[in-house]
């Protein structure tokens, strides 16, 4: 018998949304919802009042047409209403107003106004996050966005036979041949977390039911592994691997412009209004980003200044051993508005290393309007000698998002070839 395919993540290809037309429009309107489950009833913001949100169904090289309304008063403790999406991992080249954090790339969306996102697919495909970019509002305001091959163009892996979305908040694409016994089977997911910081350690629980098992047999629990198994997670990340196949080659840049070492720290800063008359903030390179209050592709597009500076550290302005017990003394961080200015087109890689200064923490980072190749990762602090000649240079994955090792490094390499503007060419980080 033929195994059967199911992609988690996809959706079927027979759906009446595909249509001809290149130019696919959607209308999100943001709106309070009331939801109740198990008798305890939130109200919270939503897209279309649904949650998830809508999933957006495009094809590469179609233009996607987003107009977001919204219509939320909101009293909250930021200065107005605000809302604004971000596509999450998007290339979206030449496009990059569309995906920016609020104050970045562009201004929040304030009650009763609207804002169109028109961004074009390209060189993508596969399933990605949309979120609202404002701080809590993510957690509610967020879909899929799945992106077919071109028309004609096969999948890059056996045609699913039956595709489904399971959103977790972070983009994997998963194929599953179901070949085993047929049965009922638990899908369990637990959040991972190696740091001593509390976190929601809620597990959650889903079954896959094969043709012919009644709905109403019981589901069998597994134990999983623990919610801080840094090896069983190291050991699964390290496994992955691209395609890298003559249609889909993984273009990795084997000589680097920029090379960046980026240490991330927790620290601290002054505060007045704190018991402590300190706050705790994250730093790259002892910088913590402050956010500016015009956006900062404005900023440079018009020439405004005195928004940011071109001096983003390109290493640790001080050296220690990141990882060690041997940690500064002087937990304070520098804080400003940096930006590290790239040329157009040029290979950059970035060694992401994580410190022990006061909490070490698996740190989530992101690129925006980029994806990146994760060419290596390790424990403790990354060696310059020796640890690139280990590096994955011929079928590394491709991300948009990755968790750096709570005390280790991750090393990444991009193409800057999606500049912030037409006039200079650059690109800023900022951690969150
Ligand atoms: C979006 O809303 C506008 C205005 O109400 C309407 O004309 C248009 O048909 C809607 N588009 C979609 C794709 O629903
Ligand atoms: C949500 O529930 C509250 C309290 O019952 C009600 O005042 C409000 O109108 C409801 N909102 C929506 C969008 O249904
Ligand atoms: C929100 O704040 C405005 C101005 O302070 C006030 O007039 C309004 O009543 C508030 N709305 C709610 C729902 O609290
Ligand atoms: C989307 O962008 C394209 C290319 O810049 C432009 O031609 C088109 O008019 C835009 N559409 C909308 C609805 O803004
Ligand atoms: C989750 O946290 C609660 C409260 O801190 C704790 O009692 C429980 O044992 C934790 N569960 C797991 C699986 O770690
Ligand atoms: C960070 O910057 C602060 C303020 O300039 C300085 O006192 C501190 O030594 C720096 N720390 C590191 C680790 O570079
Ligand atoms: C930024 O750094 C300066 C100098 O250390 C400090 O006085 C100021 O409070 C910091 N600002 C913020 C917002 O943390
Ligand atoms: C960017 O650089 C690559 C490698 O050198 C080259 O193949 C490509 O044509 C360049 N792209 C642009 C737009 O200049």
């Amino acid at each position: 018998m033929e195994p059967r395919f199911l992609a988690i993540f996809l959706v079927a290809l027979s759906s009446p949304l595909f249509v001809q037309s290149l130019v696919r429009h959607y209308n999100f309107s943001v709106v309070m919802k009331n939801e109740t489950k198990l008798c305890s009833t939130k109200s919270f913001v939503s897209v279309n009042g649904k949650f998830p949100g809508p999933t957006l169904y495009a094809r590469e090289d179609d233009t996607v047409i987003v107009t977001v309304t919204n219509y939320v008063e909101h009293n909250v403790t930021i200065h107005y209403v605000v809302s604004d999406i971000c596509v999450h991992g998007i290339k979206q080249l030449r496009t990059c107003w569309s995906d920016e954090p609020a104050y970045v790339t562009q201004c929040p969306i304030q009650t009763g106004q609207s804002f169109v996102y028109n961004f074009t697919i390209t060189g993508q495909r596969g399933t990605l996050l949309w979120h609202a970019h404002i701080t809590w509002l993510r957690a509610t305001m967020h879909g899929a966005i799945v992106i077919l091959p071109k028309r004609g163009t096969p999948y890059p892996f056996p045609k699913p036979d039956k595709e489904k979305i399971i959103i977790l908040g972070q983009t994997t694409n998963v194929l599953l041949t179901a070949n085993q016994p047929i049965g009922k089977y638990l899908i369990a997911i637990t959040p991972f977390m190696d740091a001593p910081i509390g976190f929601d350690n809620l597990s959650s629980i889903a079954t896959l039911r094969y043709k012919g098992i009644p709905p109403y047999t019981k589901t069998i629990l597994t134990n999983i592994p623990p919610l801080n198994a840094t090896p069983i997670t190291k050991t699964f990340t390290d496994s992955l691997r691209s395609l890298n196949s003559k249609t889909y080659p993984t273009r990795v840049s084997l000589t680097i412009d920029h090379s960046l070492l980026f240490a991330i720290t927790v620290g601290l800063n002054p505060c007045d209004t704190c018991i402590t008359d300190n706050k705790l903030v994250s730093a790259i390179n002892n910088i913590t980003f402050l956010m500016p209050t015009v956006s900062l592709l404005q900023a440079n597009y018009y020439n405004i200044k005195g928004v940011f500076t071109d001096d983003f550290p390109s290493k640790p302005p001080m050296v220690f051993d990141y990882t060690g017990t041997d940690q500064p003394a002087n937990l304070h961080t520098d804080n400003g508005t940096k930006v590290y200015r790239l040329n157009f087109n040029s290979s950059v890689q970035i060694v992401l290393q994580g410190t022990a200064m006061i909490a070490p923490e698996n740190h989530p980072f992101h690129l925006h309007g980029f994806n990146f190749f994760v060419v290596g990762q390790g424990l403790g602090n990354f060696d310059p000698e020796k640890d690139p000649l280990r590096f994955n240079l011929v079928d590394p994955i491709e991300r948009n998002t990755l968790s750096v090792p709570n005390n280790g490094w991750i090393a990444i390499r991009f193409r800057a070839d999606n500049p912030g503007s037409k006039k200079n060419h650059f690109f800023f980080l900022s951690n969150f």
